[in-house]
């Protein structure tokens, strides 16, 4: 190949075909020579395209991605690329202790210091569990590399006794069942075990189809990929498409940076009010947005996004599941509709090379059971509101899943609609609350709100999923399904609980949560987006001035940096140091 270089185009060739420093290009080409690569697909001008495997046996959600790398890497090869898988930090929302939530910034942390520090040109990042997503996301904005999304996609609908079991929705009836006496344990597990009949991700518009929905939303993905469930056909054959386009977007040098823009946040919140998507979303976005360096803020969602009407007729805030959302044509047929009601950003530029409005010709839903048109929606103002009070600076609520007998039971007083005006129960993590809950000295009844406080970023630590509490077993066999709730921690985006979450600042920083006390008068106000602790000023001002932080106990070194260094919800639970590095790929490491 002589010492000259023809053209120096990739980074990747910094390494691998570097005149200038031949015993370092020499170092570098022996060992990775010495696997499948030749010096002639090494130094032969390609780019290399990085894998970023976010699958394996601790995190079943993205285990197919493990299936789908060869469909991954002959689309690269075809398109004229050398494929390099590497490992991600497995983040498994349900396996992994205390959070998943926790392990976002450190999956992110490692992918960043892996897109700077080696040959890579572009990469694919595959997504699929909640934590995943974003991480990935983040990451690809930090570093400023060409990168798509692909999903793994959805597990099969379940199944039981011939009802759809949703992910995580079947968890919530099946625990009100136990709870009513109706069904034993084993029944419990059955039911449960029956909404994941397949590989891939749950099946609902949960945390996973929401951020995968996003992230199509927002761009980064080939139009149509996040829908497609793990195991059919299209999944394939979509890798290999994925494979072959960022080839061509590392050649055109489209970048995060072209593609992560405010119209395509704005364009992302509005899908998400559409689809009925997950309270995991805003925190994401705004981590995404705050590492691409995009202004958001948490009350965007709120101003864009809350009369947006819910097209989406799938489990929590529907009835269906993901095989029948692809089948009406998934994210591409929402935007479609949303697009003819003017609500899309069409020139936002996406991961095809095209602006989003182009990709979305000739889209539209093709079951409107499934997907709902714009002016026939399942329900209209389905977005979040963002709360704000003396409990905390901000706080979300879904609206779309605020069911009638909700409403109705404590939203429709009579010249007070959409005022509540309650006692408080408050529980200082979710031990406290199972150890409580049945206490009936506590004497919960209709007229109460449950409160939650210590699981929020550094209290938990990762902020737990854990504020959709359920009422007393003696008011579940009343029929009392659901009390409101609030908390400094999340919910699972498979709830159908219309809980009051994310309270930014939380209590363990010294938020308003921390000087509430059982017994209290608390009011929300849904007209003026507000909740507060009717306490007066002086006695609330002694409870501050009285308070001292909990206690910390921080289990390993990473949960000690994560404490140290994460910033909250409302702000998206990044690490806040993190936030001022920008388009690090750039910055080529020294040898
Ligand atoms: Fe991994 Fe739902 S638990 S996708
Ligand atoms: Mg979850």
């Amino acid at each position: 190949m002589g010492n000259t270089r023809a053209n120096k185009t990739f980074r990747s060739q910094e390494w691998f075909d570097n005149p200038n420093n031949p015993g370092m290009t020499a170092l570098y080409l022996e060992r990775y020579l010495n696997q499948e690569f030749t010096r002639e697909e090494l130094q032969g001008g390609k780019p290399i395209i990085g894998v970023a495997q976010t699958g394996s046996d601790l995190s079943p959600c993205n285990k197919i991605h493990v299936f789908l790398m060869d469909r991954i890497k002959a689309g690269i090869r075809d398109g004229g690329g050398i494929p390099m898988e590497f490992p991600v930090h497995p983040i498994q929302e349900t396996g992994k202790r205390p959070t998943a939530a926790l392990d976002r910034n450190l999956a992110y942390l490692t992918l960043v210091e892996v897109l700077h520090g080696y040959p890579i040109d572009g990469v694919v990042l595959t997504t699929g569990c909640d934590k995943t997503t974003p991480a990935m996301l983040m990451g690809a904005a930090t570093a400023d590399l060409p990168a798509i999304a692909l999903n793994g996609g959805p597990m099969l609908d379940g199944w039981w006794k011939g009802e759809r079991a949703g992910s995580g929705t079947i968890v919530w009836e099946s625990r009100r069942l136990l709870g009513e006496g109706k069904i034993d344990y084993d029944e419990f597990i059955s039911r449960v075990c029956a909404s994941a009949p397949s590989l891939g991700h749950c099946n609902t518009m949960g945390t996973a189809s929401t951020m995968n929905a996003m992230a199509e939303a927002l761009g980064m993905s080939l139009t149509g990929n996040s829908a497609i469930p793990a195991p059919f056909r299209e999944r394939m054959a979509i890798a290999y498409e994925t494979g072959k386009r960022i080839v061509q977007m590392v050649h055109d040098d489209l970048k995060p940076s072209d593609i992560l823009t405010r119209e395509a946040f704005e364009n992302a919140i509005v899908v998400n009010a559409a689809i009925g998507g997950s309270t995991n979303a805003p925190p994401h976005l705004q981590a995404i947005a705050r590492h691409a360096g995009v202004k958001l803020d948490v009350t965007d969602w709120e101003t864009i996004g809350f009369d947006v009407p819910l097209l989406v007729n799938m489990q929590p805030a529907g009835e269906y599941l993901g095989e029948s959302f692809f089948r009406a044509g998934g994210v591409p047929a929402v935007m479609g509709e949303l697009r003819k009601a003017g609500r899309i950003h069409e020139s936002a530029m996406t991961a095809t090379g095209q602006g989003m409005g182009k990709n979305l010709d000739g889209w539209a839903s093709e079951d409107t059971d499934v997907i709902k048109t714009y002016d026939a929606p399942m329900r209209v103002n389905a977005g979040f509101k963002v709360l704000s009070g003396n409990l905390f600076d901000s706080a979300l609520m879904k609206t779309s899943v605020i069911s009638a007998d909700f409403q109705q039971r404590f939203l429709s007083k009579p010249g007070s609609e959409n005022v509540f005006e309650a006692r408080a129960i408050v529980f200082e993590g979710p031990e406290d609350y199972h150890d409580r809950i049945n206490d009936p000295d506590l004497g919960i009844d209709e007229n109460c709100i449950l409160f939650i406080r210590n699981v929020g970023c550094v209290g938990y630590p990762g902020s737990a999923e854990v504020v959709n509490m359920q009422p007393p077993d003696a008011l579940i066999q009343q029929g009392i399904h659901h009390l409101p709730t609030v908390g400094d921690g999340r919910q699972s985006g498979t709830s159908e609980s219309p809980s009051i979450l994310n309270a930014s600042p939380e209590s363990v920083v010294g938020g308003g949560l921390a000087y509430l006390e059982t017994g209290d008068a608390v009011r929300l106000d849904l007209n003026n987006s507000t909740m507060n602790a009717l306490v007066d000023d002086a006695e609330w001002e002694a409870r501050k001035a009285a308070w001292t932080p909990p206690e910390i106990h921080n289990q390993t070194p990473w949960q000690e940096i994560y404490r140290n260094t994460v910033g909250q919800l409302a702000d998206g639970g990044c690490i806040e140091l993190a936030t001022n590095y920008h388009k690090v790929a750039k910055d080529l490491p020294r040898d």
